[in-house]
Order: structure tokens, then C-alpha cells, then sequence
């Protein structure tokens, strides 16, 4: 894979330089509640900029149905990109049509420019290789070289992240050069005891990396809305609690096989239930209280670890050597259930091995929560894409910048 660094040795000055990046960033009434994605991209940005490229920044933004949606426009993150590189930022309100060509031609050496969402077109998430090679295609049209930097759009086969480097020469940037390394840290010589917690709702998304973990971590950590569907198969009423029925046959199998591969798979022993699901917008007080998580009573849903099991999971995690933790433990959104994602937090920043956070919801949470970022080792940008990673899945958009 060639690096950013390359192509600045290779010079830049002048030419169009295209940059997948991933400014997915979450927005609650169009202001952004955490510009983490967007910092994470200013290295390549400031890089490419500063040695006289005309930049060209590129990305998807939630998940628009192929055409223009104003809810899903890209502005709030362009105004932001300028802000925090303190200089101008021309934006484009469509993709590959006539305001994307009047940015880029407009831009001088040096000068950056964002184009809107790539969701807006069809082609950009197709499946059908040819309307997505079209799409790509047109975006080949506005630069010259492509750096592709948008970690956590790496395991999507989209036309910005797969197609478009096949057209053009294309590099890492360091975002996605400092996420590769940090994810082979994890796979090939990790330091042991090394510990995994999970969380997140659903499980159906964790079962293909426990499934890899199974045979790489020494103990499993697991909360989260996850977490009932384990209870559930252990035999635990859970209330009202999210519960994936059909996933109970394959959770069990896992409890078993980590039993028998020697792998402690540790449950909460504690929850946090409440009558029902607590406002995140007004975030009012809720009533809610801890029970042993074989006494949850019915009718209520359990909506974070209780205090018990955030001291227990804080004691597992004490003495790792290495840490990996993707998945908010509860519904940290609200303050009455966010302590157990806080316990979790907390005993990543308490320890002296190497803690990687990894993906959306755990890298804001920890940002929202109020903990300073450098007290990690390392804050993966890409949730779905460092867990895929760990799966031991072929990335398309890392597959691309290799070939
Ligand atoms: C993410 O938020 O995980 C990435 O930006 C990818 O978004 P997606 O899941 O909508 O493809």
C-alpha cells in the first residue's frame, strides 16, 4: 500500500488531489455532536493543502436513499472542516454534476473544497458493478490522484471507497495508515492477558468477531443491549429488554465453546431497569433502579450494567496487557444509564497496557462522556470497519489502495 508520504515526496503542487474521507459525523438538529471523524482527517488534509495540492474531500453522510436529502447534506461537516483548518472551504452542492466541477476548478494550489453527500447518487452504493463503475467514473473526472482515508467506510464496496482508486493513482492517508497499524497490533502480536468488551444492541452484529475473538482474547467482556440475549440463553428472564430470540441457539454455542477453549466470556451480574425507554432528548429523570441480572423483574428493560458488574468488568480489565472494547455498555445517551459505560471507560484510562477504542458509538461516548481522548491508546474512527477487520475479512476499500 503506498502512503500519503510518497505522493508528497512524488509532489503534489497543483494537482487534484481526491480524499475519501469519512465525515459521517452524528448531527442532532443539524449541529454536529461530535467532529471526532472530522479531526481525525485534517493530518492528510493539512498535509496535501500545505504542500500545494488542490484538495478535494469526498465523503457519505448517514444513509440517504440515492438522490438529494437536505437532512443529509454534508454542509454542517464542510463548515466545520474549515473551521478547524482555519481556512476557507469551497463547497459543492451536488457530487459529480456542474458545482462539483465549478469547486475544483476554482480551486488554487493549496485551496480546499467539499463535495455534497455521495449518497445523493445511486451509483455511489449500488451493487451493480456497472452503475457503480459509472459513478466512478465521474468522480475520476474531478481529480487526479486519490488518497483514501475514510477508515471507517473501508468495509463497504461503494464507487468512492472501491472503484474510484482503480482509476486513479492512489495512496493511504494517515488516518488509514495509523488505523491498519493499530488493528495488526491487535491481530498479529498482541500482549496478553488481552481483553475484549462488547456492547452495543444488537449481538447479530458481534457474532462473526466473537466468533474470531473466541480464539485470540483471553476474557470477553459483555454489556450492552447485547447482553440480554446471553442472559436469555443462560436462562435469565430479561423483561422487556432487546432480545434477539433467534440468535440464542448461537450464543450458546459460544458460552460453550469459550468454556471449553478456556476463554471467560463474562456477563453482567447487575442491570439498570427502568418501566420503560428514557427520553434522549429532553434527558429527564427517569425511574430506574439496579437488580441482579437473575431477578429482572417483568415488564421492565434493562438499559445499561449495573454498578456491580461496571466494578467487576473494571477488575477484569485491570490487568490487561491489551484492551479492544467496541460498544457503549448501556444507553449512555441518557445520564441515568451512562455510569456503566463510564466504569468501562474509566478502567481503559486506569490501565497501563494498550486500549484501543474502536468505532462510532464507544469512540462518542467516550468524547460525549467527557474523558480526555489521550488518555487512550488509540480511538478507532471506524466501528463496523475495525470490527470487520478483526472478523478477518478482506476490506474493499483497503483491498483497493493495495492493488
Ligand atoms: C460508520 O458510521 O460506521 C461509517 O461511516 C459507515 O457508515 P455506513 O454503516 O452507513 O456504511
Amino acid at each position: 500500500m503506498k502512503t500519503i508520504d510518497e505522493l508528497l515526496t512524488e509532489g503534489v503542487e497543483g494537482r487534484r488531489v481526491f480524499v475519501r474521507a469519512d465525515l459521517n459525523v452524528p448531527l442532532a438538529d443539524g449541529v454536529i455532536t461530535d467532529d471526532g471523524r472530522i479531526r481525525a482527517v485534517l493530518p492528510t488534509v493539512k498535509a496535501l493543502a500545505g504542500a500545494g495540492a488542490k484538495v478535494i474531500v469526498a465523503s457519505h453522510l448517514g444513509r440517504p436513499k440515492g438522490a438529494p436529502d437536505p437532512a443529509f447534506s454534508l454542509l454542517p461537516a464542510a463548515e466545520r472542516l474549515g473551521e478547524l483548518l482555519g481556512a476557507p472551504v469551497a463547497f459543492a452542492q451536488d457530487t459529480v454534476g456542474p458545482a462539483a466541477h465549478e469547486a475544483v476548478d476554482g480551486l488554487e494550489p493549496g485551496q480546499v473544497a467539499v463535495i455534497e453527500n455521495l449518497r445523493f447518487n445511486a451509483g455511489e452504493t449500488s451493487k451493480d458493478d456497472t452503475e457503480r463503475g459509472e459513478f466512478a467514473d465521474r468522480l475520476a473526472a474531478l481529480a487526479d490522484v486519490y488518497v483514501g482515508d475514510g477508515f471507517g467506510a473501508v468495509h463497504r464496496k461503494h464507487a468512492s471507497v472501491y472503484d474510484l482508486p482503480k482509476r486513479l493513482p492512489h495512496y493511504a492517508g494517515y488516518l488509514i495508515a495509523t488505523e491498519v497499524g493499530v488493528l495488526k497490533k491487535l491481530t498479529e502480536d498482541v500482549s496478553r492477558p488481552y481483553v475484549v468488551a462488547l456492547g452495543g444492541s444488537k449481538v447479530s452484529d458481534k457474532l462473526a468477531v466473537i466468533d474470531q475473538l473466541l480464539g485470540k482474547a483471553d476474557r470477553i467482556l459483555i454489556g450492552g443491549g447485547m447482553a440480554f440475549t446471553f442472559l436469555k440463553a443462560k436462562g435469565y428472564e430479561v423483561g422487556t429488554s432487546l432480545l434477539q430470540e433467534d440468535q440464542i441457539p448461537a450464543v450458546t454455542e459460544y458460552m460453550a465453546r469459550a468454556e471449553k477453549q478456556g476463554v471467560e466470556l463474562v456477563l453482567p451480574v447487575d442491570v439498570v431497569v427502568a418501566p420503560g425507554f428514557p427520553d434522549l432528548k429532553t434527558k429527564a429523570p427517569t425511574e430506574h433502579t439496579a437488580v441482579a441480572a437473575d431477578q429482572m423483574p417483568e415488564g421492565q428493560l434493562g438499559l445499561d450494567i449495573g454498578p456491580k458488574t461496571g466494578e467487576l468488568y473494571a477488575a477484569k480489565l485491570a490487568d490487561a496487557e491489551t484492551v479492544f472494547w467496541n460498544g457503549p455498555m448501556g444507553v449512555f445517551e441518557h445520564p441515568d444509564y451512562a455510569e456503566g459505560t463510564k466504569a468501562v471507560a474509566q478502567a481503559l484510562v486506569d490501565s497501563n497496557g494498550f486500549t484501543v477504542v474502536g468505532g462510532g458509538d464507544s469512540a462518542a461516548a467516550v468524547r460525549t462522556l467527557g474523558f480526555d481522548e489521550n488518555a487512550f491508546g488509540h480511538i478507532s474512527t471506524g466501528g463496523g470497519a475495525s470490527l470487520e477487520y478483526l472478523e478477518g475479512k478482506t476490506l474493499p476499500g483497503l483491498a483497493a489502495l493495495e492493488d
